[in-house]
């Protein structure tokens, strides 16, 4: 007999039908036990008798019959819960242990390292099981809407050369030239460019970018996506409006009992966010206690530069005192252009960021396209001419016809926590990377063998 999932017993009243699935919960009456059969679609109530040792997250077959339950026997909080099926025969396909966490509650209550070693347990939860099928959602609606809109996705290398982002790079040994290791993306930022000088114009990634710093709840440590965009001849408002058309009908149909505060979203200058709301990310919701609310906004004209830091990842050097203040490639407001050298701190950078609810949910610019102001920035930031060797091919390929260009990356994970009000990114990923560092179930990183380094050339000090 062919299977039929839970949500569609209320089609087959009356019917013999066969459910694959989880017990989700066992009642046991006396004479009569009920399960509760749970699948990918949800619950159904199933009641029989003489049901033998069946206990909960077993995985069984059911075979019943669909029958209308009694009106006040209805349970109005389930689709399925005007129907119950009367049970024939139950097998048990696999039993289950008793789990090591409770998977009823929203989880939150649960120490994070019992989670994260249980997280195919942890998903089981109808919280995050629909957190990550909103996540695929979201994906998928992005991925058509600029399908459509001409844009190409591009996969980008991962094993590649350090991108500045602005924190640690992670390394990956290299055999065949030992000695050499590659470096894991902190974003596509360079090759989105040599895409664009090589003329495909609109590009696109659901993009995996590594960063080795320390995580918050906003931040997270290892690795995260990005939506990642980029366009050719384009000027800012283009990226803005683009965005804002595409995350406002996202909302629309992935999240429709959200509501945007206001629209089309308010444009705040870097200058103004920070003397009215003291933050570059203002929360501008008008009630902060409804779940619902989604305030947008845009933070513009950020200055192109900020004090350097000893922090500061991106690898400046040197007397130079400034770092860049979104990324290296960020071209300076044209307005401001003259001003690069005697007044380098009042120049204006053409960056956006992106904020939802208090949270940075995106960061792009227009970029620089003149290899000669390319070097003057590489100049005010303190590269060294060894430094400035590392961006040799990006200027190289700036020599062969570049057309202007500029994008954003929206980050996925942020975006989806400030969407779903979720308190951590790691409510919207399937196997997060703890603050620890270790990994969801797999529990990385670990030792590799004596043989292992001897391939790669490597002696481990301590
Ligand atoms: P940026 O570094 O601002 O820009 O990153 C863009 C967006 O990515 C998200 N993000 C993160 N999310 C989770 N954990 C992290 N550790 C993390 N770091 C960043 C944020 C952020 O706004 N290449 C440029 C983009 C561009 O210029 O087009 C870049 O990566 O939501």
């Amino acid at each position: 007999m062919k299977r039929i999932l839970a949500r569609k017993t209320p089609n087959k009243i009356g019917k013999e039908v066969r459910l694959l699935g989880w017990v989700n919960s066992v009642r046991d009456h006396g004479k009569i036990s009920f399960i509760d059969l749970r699948d990918r679609t949800g619950i159904v109530q199933c009641v029989g008798q003489k049901l033998g040792e069946i206990s909960s997250e077993y995985v069984v077959e059911i075979i019943g019959k669909v029958a209308k339950r009694p009106e006040k026997l209805v349970n109005p909080n389930i689709p399925t819960g005007e129907v119950e099926v009367q049970i024939k025969s139950v097998k048990i396909i696999s039993k289950a242990s008793e789990l090591p966490l409770p998977i009823g509650t929203d989880g939150l209550e649960i120490e994070e390292s019992v989670r994260s070693k249980y997280r195919y347990l942890d998903l089981r939860r109808p919280r995050m099981a629909k957190n990550i099928r909103l996540r695929s959602q979201t994906v998928s609606f992005i991925r058509d809407w600029l399908t459509k809109r001409s844009f190409v996705e591009i996969e980008t290398p991962i094993l590649t050369k350090t991108t500045p982002e602005g924190a640690r790079d992670f390394l990956v040994p290299s055999r065949l030239q030992k000695g050499k290791f590659y470096a894991l993306p902190q974003s596509p930022q360079q090759y989105k460019q040599l895409l664009m000088v090589a003329g495909f114009e609109r590009y696109f990634q659901i993009a995996r970018c590594f960063r080795d710093e320390d995580s918050r709840a906003d931040r997270a440590y290892g690795e995260f996506t990005q939506i990642d965009i980029e366009m050719s001849f384009v000027e800012q408002e283009d990226i803005l409006v683009l965005t804002e058309k595409m995350f406002t009908e996202l909302v629309k149909e992935v999240f429709p009992n959200k509501k945007i505060s206001q629209s089309p979203w308010p444009r705040i200058s870097h200058k103004e966010a920070m003397s009215k709301y003291k933050t570059d990310k203002p929360d501008l919701r008008k009630d902060k206690s409804d779940k619902d609310e989604l305030a947008f906004s845009w933070v513009v004209d950020f200055p192109l530069f900020t004090a350097q830091s000893s922090g500061d990842y991106f690898h400046g050097s040197g007397s130079a005192k400034l770092a860049p203040s979104h990324h290296m490639f960020t071209a300076p407001h044209p307005d401001d252009v003259a001003k690069l050298l005697e007044d380098p701190a009042s120049v204006r950078g053409l960056q956006h960021d992106l904020v939802l609810n208090g949270f940075e949910v995106g960061g792009g610019s227009i970029r620089i396209h003149d290899p000669e102001i390319q070097s003057k920035i590489f100049k005010l930031i303190g590269f060294s001419e060894n430094q400035k060797k590392d961006f040799d091919h990006l200027l190289k390929a700036f020599e062969y016809g570049v057309p202007p260009h500029g994008g954003i990356a929206p980050g996925l994970d942020r975006l989806l926590m400030a969407l779903l009000g979720e308190s951590s990114l790691r409510e919207v990923m399937a196997f997060p990377t703890q603050a620890s560092g270790a990994t969801s179930v797999l529990d990385a990183p670990s030792k590799p063998s004596q043989e292992q380094l001897k391939e790669l050339g490597i002696k481990v000090s301590s």
